[in-house]
């Protein structure tokens, strides 16, 4: 098949969390199993510096938005097993110091930005010399390009115009502004209403999605059954209800390739279940990088995460007061909401000796917390799949997290199977659950026998991308039509 993929963000060229790692993937394991795929991102600020392989594209964009035309280049990166990466270049709107915000507030042209991206994306859909098969869009930021694709199928002559996947990878993030900037679409009116790209008055780019692509796909089989209730749904469960045929959950593989601990360049101690002291090494090595007292007896916890709400930030940080007086390090790597950056600063500045924090993002230290830590704290709200559990499974930390979500789907606590335990679950969102599962870890901590069992269940388990890539396959076979054989 040949697929277009299409996001806002995409490692290891842009990140700001687990789209960027999930796209990337997708786009090479699929690659991988024998379809051509291009992938359409915007070409953002150092993106040509860091990767001189990045060429110019013979493409001219010339696009009307609202009541101006834009104009923009493409740029491409061609990787030899049928994968290309396309590049949007239009500086006014892509050439900035962060991806979509500055100093936490949202960048003012948000939907210009977007709504000239998945433009972008449509052209080459639609003009590049082989037709595709499927078009697969993520999250708000390209989920125009569906409704556009069928407005050019239906008004303006597109007769054989792909079918279209949209994948949520968060339904917290919907891209919805004052209902004047739909002028930006220049679609007619007809699409902007409660079925379409409306959303209680306002302009949704998420909802257009949900309503005009023909499939719907989140990140965990549990997040697809959440998102259609109202506690999860965020004010669209109602358009997603209307959908429920049409939406499937899969869950989001890890490229092993870059997460692995044997052979990684931000590791500096390789292991592995036969030789496992590499970790033991890494924690040290951990602790004084985060300014700790090195000692591998005090059971070490870690986190790396944006801050924001979803996370479990606040209980997170409620349940640390009360359990840092006990015999326990904790280690965050992370950024986002300046009160919470604050919150955590001061947390390290109390207690110094049991508490390490790094405001920022950092690959190389998101690896290493990973690695040297014996447990990893995911207490998040909602979270549609979250790679870093399953990161830590693989790097025989024990993830604790709370059961919503991917996290339900990836971890086994031992009340679900005792033999097969690799991680800790709790389920009500309190700072006394998430506490109480501190306790837990730190009992497991002392019990070595079982630690070590919990690890050797986690290290093994797969989560490989092939699974994922086969599961997207079957979802874009459902997409296509099955050709007529041909007649000998
Ligand atoms: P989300 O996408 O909701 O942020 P995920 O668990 O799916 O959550 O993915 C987060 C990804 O972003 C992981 O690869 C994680 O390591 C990375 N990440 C998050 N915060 C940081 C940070 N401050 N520095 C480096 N990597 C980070
Ligand atoms: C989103 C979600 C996260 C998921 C990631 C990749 O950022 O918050 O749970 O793992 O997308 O799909």
């Amino acid at each position: 098949m040949n697929i277009l993929l299409a996001s806002s963000e995409v490692h290891p060229y842009s990140k700001s969390g687990g789209l960027a790692d999930m796209v990337g993937a997708l786009g090479k394991f699929v690659a991988r199993h024998g379809h051509h795929v291009s992938v359409v991102t915007p070409l953002y600020s150092n993106i040509l510096e860091r990767f001189p392989e990045i060429k110019p594209f013979d493409w001219k964009l010339d696009l009307p938005l609202g009541n101006q035309y834009v104009q923009g280049n493409v740029y491409a990166r061609h990787f030899e097993d049928q994968l290309t990466i396309y590049f949007i270049d239009q500086k006014h709107f892509y050439q900035r110091t962060a991806l979509y915000s500055d100093k936490g507030v949202d960048y003012p042209d948000n939907a210009e930005r977007f709504a000239f991206f998945s433009k972008a994306v449509v052209n080459l859909a639609r003009y590049m010399p082989e037709p595709f098969d499927v078009v697969h869009v993520h999250d708000w930021q390209a989920a125009l390009v569906p409704l556009l694709i069928l407005n050019q199928k239906w008004h303006e002559g597109w007769h054989n115009a792909p079918p279209t996947c949209l994948t949520i990878h968060n339904l917290a993030y919907q891209g919805i502004f004052p209902k004047e900037k739909y002028a930006v679409t220049n679609l007619s009116a007809d699409f902007f209403n409660p079925n379409g790209a409306e959303g209680y008055g306002m302009f949704n780019f998420l909802k257009a999605g949900i309503s005009y692509s023909d499939l719907i796909t989140t990140v965990s089989p549990r997040y697809a059954r959440e998102i259609t209730t109202e506690q999860f749904g965020c004010g669209l469960d109602g358009a997603l209800r209307q959908r429920q045929n049409a939406l499937l959950g899969v869950l989001n593989g890890v490229d092993y390739d870059e997460w692995q601990t044997i052979d990684n360049p931000h590791l500096d101690h390789p292991y592995s279940l036969k030789k496992f002291a590499g970790k033991e090494a890494e924690k040290l090595a951990l602790q004084k990088e985060m300014g700790l007292p090195a000692d591998p007896d005090i059971p070490l916890f870690g986190s790396v995460t944006r801050l924001a709400e979803q996370k479990g930030v606040d209980i997170q940080l409620g349940a640390l007061e009360e359990m840092l007086a006990a015999n326990m390090q904790f280690v965050l790597l992370g950024s986002g909401s300046k009160e919470y950056e604050r919150a955590y600063t001061k947390l390290a500045a109390r207690y110094p000796t049991k508490c390490g924090v790094k405001i920022g993002f950092d690959q190389g230290l998101s690896h290493r917390i990973e690695a040297g830590c014996d447990f990893f704290l995911m207490p998040s709200r909602f979270e549609p799949c979250g790679l870093n559990q399953m990161y830590s499974l693989r790097y025989g930390t024990i993830p604790i997290v709370r059961v919503t979500g991917g996290l339900d789907d990836s971890v086994t606590d031992i009340s679900e199977n005792e033999e097969k335990a690799d991680g800790i679950k709790f389920t009500e969102y309190s700072v006394r659950s998430l506490a109480k599962a501190i306790r837990k870890a730190l009992v497991l901590y002392d019990d070595k026998r079982l630690l070590r069992r919990y690890r050797i269940n986690g290290v093994k388990k797969d989560f490989s991308w092939d699974r994922t890539a086969k599961a997207y396959e079957k979802v874009y076979r459902r997409l296509v039509p099955a050709r007529e054989p041909a007649l000998v």
